[in-house]
């Protein structure tokens, strides 16, 4: 399975903050924003990343991700010239997609949880689609998911003004091969956007649409206000500091998954430099030298 992170947009919502610089590069505590989305795509086991950015930010996240190589992983980049919806990302990465399946994640979505990465793995020989609901106070802002009294999805909606229910879908998304074709017949909708949730309910309306509802221990978190982004460094911050570990960092992320050596950490430790998270890297090789997830 291959992974498409998409990080374009304008970040209106964040100006002016994110007038001169992308949203997805602002730092969420102790590391850009991208890195969050990246990390679950490789905890997922997921090596073949396209990122999605804007043509003005092009530059800035391949000096930032590099291609890839010290991570044992691939970064690819293709650039949306205009934020014409989500669901756009499959056709700008109809080729990179090679016909496989994919997973697509927003770039500015946080996911955090024991065993996630290893519950994601199930998704990637998904047959049709599978997504997620998660449940949220206010679910006006998101897709939103509607279900029958036993269980079955009856719909989704984007951004209802009257919700039919407290379960968001969040931004991470699994498809099989098809779906460069469900993206290609996707209309514009009222906002002028191809919606992701038009795919969605192509696939539903195909009977091949799996929602799972993600468990109440898991965090889900969105920064796409200044008081969402504030909040996300606050959660970041509150569990590093407690627990003397790093969320989504991708590094740890690569060698836990076997595709970097104790080597190859300690010399990504090194041209960390002084920066904290050399001596993380470190600890982590200091720490009886095991892999445990
Ligand atoms: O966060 C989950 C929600 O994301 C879902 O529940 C909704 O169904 C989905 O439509 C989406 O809603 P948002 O209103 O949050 O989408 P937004 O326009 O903010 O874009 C999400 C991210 O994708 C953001 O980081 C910018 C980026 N983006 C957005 C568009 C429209 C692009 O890179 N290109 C685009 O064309």
């Amino acid at each position: 399975m291959h992974g498409i992170v998409l990080a374009g947009g304008t970040g209106s919502r964040l100006w002016p903050i994110t007038r001169g610089v992308s949203k997805q590069l602002l730092h969420v505590y102790d590391k850009p924003m991208v890195h969050y989305p990246i990390a679950t795509l490789m905890a997922a086991g997921i090596r073949k990343i396209l990122i999605i950015t804007t043509p003005e930010d092009h530059d800035a996240y391949k000096r930032l991700l590099g291609r890839g190589e010290e991570l044992g992983v691939e970064f690819h980049f293709k650039i949306q010239d205009k934020p014409r919806g989500l669901a756009e990302a499959f056709l700008i990465g109809e080729k990179f997609l090679e016909e496989q399946k994919c997973a697509l994640i927003l770039g500015d979505n946080i996911f955090h949880g024991s065993g996630l990465g290893r519950q994601l793995m199930d998704y990637t020989n998904v047959e049709g689609a599978h997504i997620f609901a998660y449940r949220v106070a206010d679910p006006s802002q998101y897709g939103v998911v509607e279900f029958s009294d036993s269980g079955d999805v009856l719909s989704i909606q984007e951004k209802p003004e009257m919700p039919k229910s407290n379960f968001a879908v969040p931004g991470l998304y699994f498809y099989d091969q098809n779906v460069v074709e469900f993206a290609k017949s996707v209309l514009p909708s009222a906002r002028g956007e191809l919606e992701i949730t038009s795919v969605n309910n192509a696939y539903l309306e195909a009977n091949n649409l799996r929602v799972s509802v993600l468990p109440r221990g898991t965090a889900w978190l969105d920064t796409g206000t200044v008081q969402a982004l504030h909040d996300a460094s606050s959660y970041i911050k509150i569990l590093e500091d407690r627990q003397g570990t790093k969320v989504s960092c991708l590094e740890e992320v690569a060698w836990r998954q076997g595709w970097i050596t104790d080597d190859q950490l300690s010399s990504l430790a090194i041209a960390y430099g002084a920066s904290p998270f050399g001596k993380f890297l470190v600890s982590l090789l200091e720490d009886g030298n095991e892999r445990e997830k």
